[in-house]
């Protein structure tokens, strides 16, 4: 029974880990009885009708909601801060709701029990410092509300309803957000455990000591525990102890049990977006970007998770969680985050027949007839009800207040927004220098050679295979001789094994998360048995940090940087292939609380380790798998371990997009997909869609064979070598959209509708992007695709990167896209700078020259910008960098500083401006340092090109071009 019931969980660790050494035997009996080519087991993942806490928010649904509040409790904290006590007229349980007002037009709602038997865990150090203003609350005691005026923004009200207990937040008296309006409001309150009636002592097996003893017995008593549990069910309809409802106190999923041991503490909430009929965000699923309605389906789950070869059109779980989601309508975006680190489900209605009593209301109120609403139902397994409310108005607002809270991405050193070669495994010293050199040979661009686990000594990670890589010292230093540089894998789990001196430390440290009964929990993972250092400890994440330096990771330089992986966690062998959730942590909280944070903490700590190994100089790069709120300012992520399948390529344009929205910059898909053999058509258009995707890496699974783009036919080499070298033109472009993220959160890969905010045609478009504002992409993801029918927005025209053939908008155009090229269009009216001098590897493009491309507007006009940096250090913090606003118009090209203080010297100077849409001119000049002088121009009238030579001024200066 035991063994039979673990089957699935069994194959998939087989599955990964068939290449691990002293799991081959046993892999190979598996793997005589598993069918091989099986997809993801969904069975090894929870549905919501198999986690208790989801059913019981699902189905709590009230006619009218128990919570209520009243006037008289009314209290101001201070000038941005009231709290209300709130009463649960069911249980009689007490609650306080505290508003906050906060700057930039955002509010937050935080309700709590108000005397809990024990504190609720608050996710801490996620939300940055963000100033407060000022509110005033205006109570109603005729109608029974509270009316709160923002100091700041007076167009924003939020309205308390008193009873039942209901918040609206209105922008210039249009209603947007609606809280409890739906009832769906629930907090189970933290309570005894009630104590056993007699009859059901005798039949609780015992508590067995060894865990894995547990699970044996487990499996064996499966049939009698179901048995068991449906008959107290019964009894329990007619006693309905509130307090004991199945699935509260213990909760068995497959093979493992989870102890429980603060009982039900799940919170629900709904919050509608009034008025909006399109929602997007709570990544990661492998989904549409326009969340879709869960009615009568799967709620949208955030867990982390290892999912092997996971499926698409899927709310599933997948390695990241970010609980925020954007609302947008042609007039207004908005934004919500729902403050919590444990296992949440969302349900997503945004079906018509639901408009209901609210869109009724809120339609009196706007003067329509009917207004649309999405409706969305929160539900977490624990923490506290906080939720944040961004009120936009556009997109950009939202980014901006999204990560002034939560952070603005990391700035990215330049060579990691180019092209980097991955794949598990770049065997040996031998095999990198090849691969290497073929990169040169074949005159293909790479910044980065990554090396997985297999570089190392029986996957004991800061160490090396040493017969295999005898010297990684000089091989890093052959790379950084060329400008490139190395990654290596570190992953979370380490291997039980006293002589590995990671292990031994940590031991002696007890730095290991813990077992209940303060055993060291081992799980299993790629070095068989693991032990997990307990992240949510600051010093444990400091002497993860302190293993970075090259003193201490022998063999490492500073050339080499890190990937995390497999730390959602993963754990083979542990209820869905994730660590036990009643595990406590150092600092009391079981893993439960804080499951979704734990990648974040590996990254965080990894990335403060490569910060102290340069003493600050130089910028980390850490690319991780589990991703969470916050993510951005630590690093970049990818989508995991995707399919070299058409669809999987398709799906990575959405899946961006959303990570995008909820403030990743530095996002990307494995290249050619992880498991399975591309073909070499596909995998030439899957170059062409990721040399547009924020981290563009190419990446296999080590059972796949060799794809180093000159192992293919030259035809598709060559299509592959252009797509990588059109990214590296392409990188100041890039490195400018990486300094606006970080600046103020705007995603370099962004949706239409981002750019087009009222054309309602673009809000669920999602197999094209753009990127940054000027540039449309729609990548190839069918076979034999010659054209592509295009939909190009707004009213300024596009231009064709390649061919400069102008299409008017808006529109839909049919564009050849043979498998040389992709539809890449720039809109008019933008500027996108690029290096047209494509070397090897970006540190050797550091001081070459620009070219500017100018694509004109049919009103005369273009706009754009320029960042440059040095691209590795923290100088452009202290002024050292140029940031460049270029504008034409009336026939002139201005370039200017945007922070004239600001100054990174380099000689990069302008080498070409070549203006779309634009008639012959007569003569040109150039206006530099108050001299005057011509410049050399030609001009194609077929397409309206003008191309000027040679302006040749130095790129940091101001400087006009005329056209005349
Ligand atoms: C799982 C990761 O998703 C994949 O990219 C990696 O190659 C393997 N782990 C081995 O480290």
């Amino acid at each position: 029974m035991f063994v039979l019931d673990y089957f699935p969980t069994m194959s998939i660790y087989i599955k990964q880990s068939k290449r691990c050494l002293g799991f081959q035997l046993l892999a190979i009996v598996f793997l005589m009885i598993m069918d091989e080519t099986e997809a993801v087991d969904a069975g090894n993942f929870k549905r919501c009708d198999q986690s208790a806490f989801c059913q019981r928010q699902r189905n709590f649904k009230p006619e009218i909601s128990p919570y209520v509040t009243n006037i008289d409790s009314l209290r101001k904290i201070d000038n941005s801060h009231f709290a209300l006590d709130i009463t649960n007229t069911q249980n009689n349980k007490a609650f306080v709701l505290d508003l906050f007002a906060l700057e930039d037009s955002t509010l937050r709602l935080k309700i709590n029990e108000a005397q809990p038997i024990a504190e609720r865990y608050e996710v801490p150090n996620t939300i940055e410092d963000v100033k407060a203003q000022n509110m005033i609350a205006v109570p109603n005691l005729k109608n029974g509300s509270i009316v709160f005026h923002l100091g700041d923004n007076t167009n924003i009200q939020a309205v308390i309803s008193c009873s039942p207990f209901r918040l609206d937040i209105y922008d210039e008296k249009e209603p947007v957000f609606s809280v409890n309006s739906r009832n769906l409001m629930h907090i189970e309150h933290l309570r005894q455990k009630p104590v056993p009636k007699p009859h059901e002592e005798k039949t609780k097996p015992e508590e067995p000591e060894n865990p894995d003893e547990e699970q044996a017995e487990q499996g064996e008593n499966e049939e009698e525990d179901k048995q068991e549990e449906q008959e107290p069910q019964e009894e329990e309809k007619e006693e309905s102890d509130p307090d004991d409802q199945p699935g509260m106190w213990e909760e068995t999923f497959k093979t493992h049990t989870d102890s429980k041991p603060r009982g039900p503490e799940s919170i629900g909430l709904d919050t509608s977006f009034v008025n909006f009929a399109h929602v997007y965000g709570i990544p990661e699923h492998a989904d549409k970007m326009a969340l879709k309605s869960t009615v009568g389906s799967e709620p949208y789950r955030l867990y982390n998770l290892d999912v092997f070869e996971y499926e698409l059109d899927s709310r599933a779980a997948l390695y990241g969680s970010i609980p925020f989601m954007i609302g947008h309508n042609s007039k207004r975006t908005v934004g919500l985050l729902w403050l919590n680190a444990a296992e949440t489900w969302v349900d997503v209605d945004s079906t018509e027949d639901n408009k209901g009593v609210l869109g009724t209301l809120f339609g009196y109120f706007a003067g329509e007839e009917a207004v649309p609403e999405v409706n969305v139902h929160w539900m977490s397994e624990s923490g506290v009800i906080d939720v944040y409310f961004m009120l936009g108005r556009n997109p950009a607002d939202v980014m901006r207040q999204y990560t002034k809270l939560t952070g603005t991405s990391y700035m990215p050193p330049m060579w990691a927004t180019t092209y980097h070669q991955s794949r598990w495994n770049y065997k040996d010293e031998q095999d990198v220098k090849t691969v290497d050199a073929g990169f040169d040979e074949h005159d293909i661009p790479y910044d980065c050679l990554w090396l997985d686990i297999e570089h190392t000594d029986g996957k004991r990670y800061f160490t090396w295979d040493t017969l295999k890589f005898p010297d990684p010292v000089q091989m890093q230093n052959a790379l950084a001789a060329k400008g490139r540089k190395m990654v290596t894998i570190i992953d979370p789990h380490i291997k039980v094994d006293t002589n590995y001196h990671i292990y031994r430390e940590a031991q002696n440290k007890g730095y290991f998360i813990k077992n209940k009964d303060g055993s060291e929990f081992k799980g299993w993972c790629w070095p068989g048995d693991s032990a997990y250092l307990d992240l949510t400890l600051p010093e444990v994440r400091d002497w993860w940090a302190s293993q970075f330096v090259p003193e201490v990771y022998k063999g490492s330089t500073l050339n080499l940087f890190t990937w995390n992986d497999m730390n959602e966690p993963s754990v083979f062998n542990g209820p869905e292939i994730t660590m036990h959730k009643d595990i406590i942590h150092g600092a009391g909280w079981e893993h439960r609380h804080v499951h979704n944070l734990y990648g974040i903490l590996l990254q965080m700590s990894t990335v403060k380790g490569q910060l102290a190994r340069s003493q600050g100089n130089e910028r980390p790069f850490v690319l991780s798998r589990a991703f969470y709120i916050g993510t951005q300012k630590y690093g970049a992520i990818w989508t995991g371990d995707n399919t070299a399948e058409w669809g999987h390529l398709a799906a990575s344009v959405p899946m961006l997009l959303s990570i995008g929205l909820c403030g990743i910059a530095h996002s990307g898909a494995d290249v050619g997909g992880f498991f399975k053999n591309p073909d070499p058509e596909m995998l030439s258009r899957w170059y062409q869609a990721a040399a547009y995707q924020p981290f563009f890496r190419a990446h296999a699974h080590i059972d796949t064979s060799r794809r180093e783009p000159w192992l293919y036919d030259d035809k598709y080499r060559d299509i592959i070598r252009a797509a990588i070298r059109e990214r590296y033109e392409l990188l100041p472009y890039w490195y400018t959209l990486f300094f606006q993220a970080h600046k103020s959160g705007e995603p370099p890969m962004r949706p239409l509708w981002y750019e087009f905010p009222a054309d309602v045609s673009t809000f669920d478009k999602d197999d094209s992007h753009m990127v940054g504002t000027a540039l449309l992409v729609q990548p190839v993801s069918k076979p034999n695709t010659q054209v592509t029918s295009v939909y190009l927005p707004g009213a300024t025209g596009w231009f064709d990167v390649k061919t400069y053939q102008y299409y008017p908008s808006p529109n839909t155009v049919s564009i050849s896209t043979p498998l040389d090229k992709i539809a890449v269009l720039q809109r008019g009216g933008t500027i996108v700078p690029r290096k047209m001098r494509v070397r090897r590897c970006s540190a050797l493009m550091t001081h070459d020259p620009y070219t500017l491309f100018v694509a004109v507007s049919p009103q005369g006009t273009a706009v754009g910008q320029l960042y440059m940096d040095d691209g590795h250090t923290f100088g452009f913090q202290n002024l050292k960098y140029n940031y460049k606003n270029l504008l034409f118009q009336n026939n002139v090209l201005i370039s200017k500083s945007a922070n004239p203080d600001a100054s990174w010297d380099s000689d990069a100077w302008l080498e070409r401006v070549v203006f779309m849409g634009v008639s012959r001119p007569t003569k040109i000049e150039m206006t530099v340092d108050g001299q005057v002088h011509p410049l050399e121009f030609s001009y194609e009238s077929t397409t309206r090109v003008l191309t000027v030579r040679k302006p040749g001024v130095k790129m940091q200066k101001d400087w006009s071009i005329a056209i005349q």
